[in-house]
C-alpha cells in the first residue's frame, strides 16, 4: 500500500519523473459525479512552473483520462489518469547518480531500493509526481464544491515575510484559487517573490508555510482513534515531497496559552451551533465540528541548490562536494499550494464517504 491512500476514497499514484507517464487512479467515487476536464486543467495550470522563481522545466501537463469516466460523469469504476513527461534532460542527472543531494532523497533512496531506483530527476520522489496527486485531487475537489465544500490555500510565510490572515473566507478562497502565486496580499507577494529571486540569484532556496481553509464540512466527520481528521490530514501532508511539519488551528501557539483563551466557547447562529473563536481549528477529538478546518504546513527550501556543498558518494563510500546540475525550483511553496489543495480534497471525500456512504458525493 505504498503508493496508495485513502479507506473509501483512495488514490493510487505511479511514475518517475523522466519517465514515460506519471499517473493516478482514483477508486471508490461513486457513479455518476460529474468531471469538469477545465477545471482539472486549471488546478495543474496552479502547479506549473511559474517564471523565475520556478524550475524551467515547462511541462503541458496534457491529462489524459482513460478510465472509470463516460461522457464527464464518474462510472463509478477506477479512474486511470494519465500525464506525459515531456521536457526530459536526464543527462543533467548521470554525475548525480551515486552521489547523494543532501536532504533530497537519493541515499534513502539506495538503501531501499539497492540501485534498481530511477535516480534520473528524483524518480520518484521528484515533485513531478505531485501533478497526478493535483489531476486527482482535482475531480475530488470539484464534487466538493458540487456540495458546498470549499477549499483554499494561501502562501502565509515565504522567504521571511509573512501574508495577512484569512478574513471572509469564501471569498478568499474564489480569490486565491485563481491565483498563480496565492496570497491574500499582493504585495506581501512580490517581496516574497524578490526573497526567491534574491535566493536563486546566490544558487540558494527558500522555504515557508502554507495555510489552508476548508469551509462547508458538516459537523461528525471524522474516524476515532486512528482515522481522525487531524490524523487523515496529516498522513496525506506528509505524502508531499517537502513538507516538514503541520499545525491546526492556533497551532503550537495553543501550548503556551491558558484555557480560557485556549477553549473555542459555543454559540448558536441561525439554528447552527458556532464557537465564537477557532483555535481548534474546527475539529475536536479528531471529528469536525462544522467549523472551518483551518491548519499550516512547514514546508523546506529546495533541497537541490547550486553552491557547492558536502556530501557522500555512496557508490564508493567516499567522502566527496556535490556541485549540481539540473533544473530546480529555487522555492516549492507557490507550487506545492495547489498540491495542498488537491491532498486536502481527496482526504474530505474520503472521510465523508467513510461517514456518509459513497453516494454522499453524487
Ligand atoms: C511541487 C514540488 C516541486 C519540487 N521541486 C523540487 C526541485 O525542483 N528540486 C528539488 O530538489 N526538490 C524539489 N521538491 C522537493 C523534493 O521532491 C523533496 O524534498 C524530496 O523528495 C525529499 O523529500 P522530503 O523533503 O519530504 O524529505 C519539490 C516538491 C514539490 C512538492
Amino acid at each position: 500500500m505504498k503508493n496508495t491512500i485513502g479507506n473509501s476514497v483512495a488514490v493510487t499514484l505511479f511514475g518517475e519523473s523522466h519517465g514515460e507517464y506519471i499517473g493516478a487512479v482514483l477508486d471508490g467515487l461513486a457513479p455518476g459525479i460529474e468531471i469538469n476536464p477545465e477545471y482539472i486543467a486549471h488546478m495543474l495550470t496552479l502547479r506549473r512552473p511559474d517564471g523565475r522563481i520556478s524550475t524551467p522545466r515547462k511541462e503541458a501537463d496534457d491529462f489524459k483520462i482513460v478510465s472509470g469516466v463516460v461522457e464527464n460523469r464518474t462510472t463509478g469504476t477506477p479512474i486511470a489518469i494519465i500525464i506525459p513527461n515531456e521536457n526530459v534532460k536526464s543527462g543533467d542527472y548521470s554525475q548525480m547518480r551515486t552521489v547523494a543531494r543532501p536532504s533530497h532523497a537519493d541515499y534513502t533512496a539506495q538503501c531501499k531500493y539497492h540501485g534498481y531506483q530511477d535516480s534520473r530527476g528524483g524518480g520518484h520522489f521528484s515533485g513531478r509526481i505531485t501533478a497526478a496527486l493535483v489531476a486527482a485531487g482535482a475531480i475530488c475537489k470539484y464534487a466538493l464544491e458540487q456540495k458546498g465544500i470549499y477549499i483554499g490555500t494561501h502562501i502565509k510565510r515565504c522567504g521571511g515575510i509573512a501574508d495577512s490572515d484569512f478574513g471572509d473566507l469564501l471569498s478568499d478562497i474564489t480569490s486565491l484559487n485563481g491565483k498563480t502565486f496565492a496570497v491574500l496580499e499582493d504585495e506581501k507577494g512580490e517581496q516574497m517573490r524578490q526573497a526567491v529571486l534574491d535566493a536563486a540569484a546566490e544558487g540558494d532556496s527558500v522555504g515557508g508555510v502554507l495555510e489552508t481553509a476548508i469551509v462547508g464540512m458538516p459537523a461528525g466527520v471524522g474516524e476515532p482513534w486512528f482515522d481522525t481528521l487531524e490524523s487523515m490530514l496529516s498522513h496525506v501532508m506528509f505524502s508531499i515531497p517537502a513538507v516538514k511539519g503541520i499545525e491546526f488551528g492556533a497551532g503550537f501557539a495553543i501550548s503556551d496559552m491558558r484555557g480560557s483563551g485556549a477553549n473555542d466557547p459555543f454559540r448558536m447562529e441561525n439554528g447552527r451551533v458556532v464557537s465564537a473563536t477557532n483555535n481548534n481549528g474546527g475539529i475536536n477529538g479528531g471529528i469536525t465540528n462544522g467549523m472551518p478546518i483551518i491548519f499550516r504546513t512547514a514546508i523546506k527550501p529546495t533541497p537541490t541548490i547550486f553552491k557547492p556543498q558536502d556530501t557522500v558518494d555512496f557508490a564508493t563510500m567516499t567522502e566527496t562536494v556535490l556541485q549540481p546540475k539540473g533544473r530546480h525550483d529555487p522555492a516549492i511553496v507557490h507550487r506545492a499550494r495547489v498540491v495542498q489543495d488537491a491532498a486536502s480534497a481527496l482526504v474530505m471525500c474520503d472521510a465523508l464517504a467513510m461517514r456518509f456512504g459513497t453516494d454522499f458525493l453524487k
